[in-house]
């Protein structure tokens, strides 16, 4: 049989892993926050090495160098034209997201396609602005925008949307006419759209492409900022270099003076890795993503087969979201965790009908994860 680096269990305890320290003591997979359990590409761990060979870690900023390799990669991957001059580095996607709250008056709300990753929910709350939460609905097999839905949600004081695309937990691609509509209704009403696309390098079918929102924005793009990052793609997430798209120079120039003296830096070592993924890191994806594509066939074919439970196909992002509201049983979370699989409970991202599952492992841990499932089924 092929073996895949990606076969390789790594043993991280002891590495002061979130995953890992949530069960340091008991037998629990954890299967929960979105970190994957491979080893990075060979050349980001060799770039850092070669960067240690300079003792000094001062501040740092965002070369010239990283911009052009950042503006090649968003032209020859997503086949989207920018300026270099539209990138602002942020320690982060969710600190970078936090501090475009302070971009609005204290009156202002913030619209969100619900369920969704927790911090897009948590954020309007944590710097008390309003939320307004507009469901997805589930047709023809996938998660998407009602717009008539979407468009009777925004009231006056809506002047910010926080689109996540791909969508965390539901993994679905958005389509370049969805993407349009939401942009062209959000302009008309002067919503600024923050287009979070952390995750938009995880396509899993061989037919479908990310679009960013940014492409199909046309003549109202200053309307429209992205927030990207390396951490998914190339499992970085402790690595936090990450930026935002801004064409606007008013707004860029605004937004930038806010952030500073409040968020960090972006870490010395954290620019080094970002610039060697997008240079040299795409070996590597390409083997992870068919590596994916195979654990998300096995985790398909096996959760089909588990009374109970049932899942939606992702078209993109490494998190599977399952349905347990057939379980006879009171929590699925505690069930499941009880069984030693440590899953993200649905309802932190909105809907407690489903659990959410990181299959971003080695094919042996994934078997055991889904194994330790049936067996709690099987003696329900
Ligand atoms: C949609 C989304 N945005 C942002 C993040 C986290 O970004 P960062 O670690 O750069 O703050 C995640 C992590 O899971 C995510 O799924």
């Amino acid at each position: 049989m092929n073996s895949s680096p990606f076969d390789q269990p790594l043993d991280r305890q002891h590495t002061g892993s979130i995953k890992w320290e949530k069960y340091a003591d008991k037998d629990v997979i954890p299967m929960w926050v979105a970190d994957m359990e491979f080893a990075t590409a060979p050349e980001i761990i060799a770039a850092l090495k070669d960067r240690l060979n300079h003792p000094i870690l001062g501040y740092t900023c965002g070369t010239d160098s990283l911009a052009r390799t950042v503006t090649e990669y968003l032209q020859q991957t997503h086949h989207w034209q920018i300026d270099p001059d539209w990138l602002v580095w942020l320690p982060g996607v969710v600190p970078g997201l936090s501090a475009l709250t302070w971009m609005l008056e204290p009156d202002d709300q913030i619209m969100v396609f619900t369920p969704v990753y927790h911090p897009l929910l948590l954020i309007p709350e944590k710097f008390n602005q309003s939320r307004v939460d507009v469901p997805l609905v589930y047709t023809n097999n996938r998660w998407g925008i009602d717009f008539d839905v979407f468009e009777k949600s925004i009231n006056k004081n809506c002047k910010m949307l926080f689109l996540c695309s791909p969508h965390n937990p539901m993994g679905t691609l958005f389509s370049a006419d969805e993407l349009q509509r939401v942009v062209e209704i959000c302009s008309a009403y002067n919503i600024v759209v923050i287009s979070d696309e952390i995750h938009c390098d995880l396509v899993l079918h061989n037919t479908l492409t990310h679009t960013t929102t940014g492409t199909v924005a046309g003549d109202n793009q200053s309307n429209v900022v992205t927030l990207m990052s390396p951490s998914k793609t190339f499992n970085l997430a402790g690595a936090n270099c990450s930026f935002a798209v801004i064409p606007d120079a008013a707004y860029r120039k605004a937004y930038t003076e806010k952030c500073m003296y409040t968020l960090p830096v972006v870490p010395t070592l954290a620019y080094t890795a970002a610039e060697a993924a997008y240079q040299f890191g795409w070996h590597w994806h390409a083997e992870l993503i068919e590596y994916l594509r195979g654990n998300l066939q096995t985790l398909r074919t096996e959760i089909d087969r588990l009374p109970g439970l049932s899942m939606d196909n992702p078209d993109a992002t490494y998190l599977a979201w399952i349905n347990t509201s057939e379980l006879p049983v009171a929590n699925a979370y505690e069930f499941f965790v009880h069984a030693g699989v440590g899953l993200s409970p649905g309802a932190q991202f909105g809907n407690a009908d489903y659990q959410r599952l990181n299959f971003a492992c080695s094919r042996v841990q994934l078997e055991e994860g889904i194994g330790r499932m049936r067996k709690a089924i099987e003696a329900l």
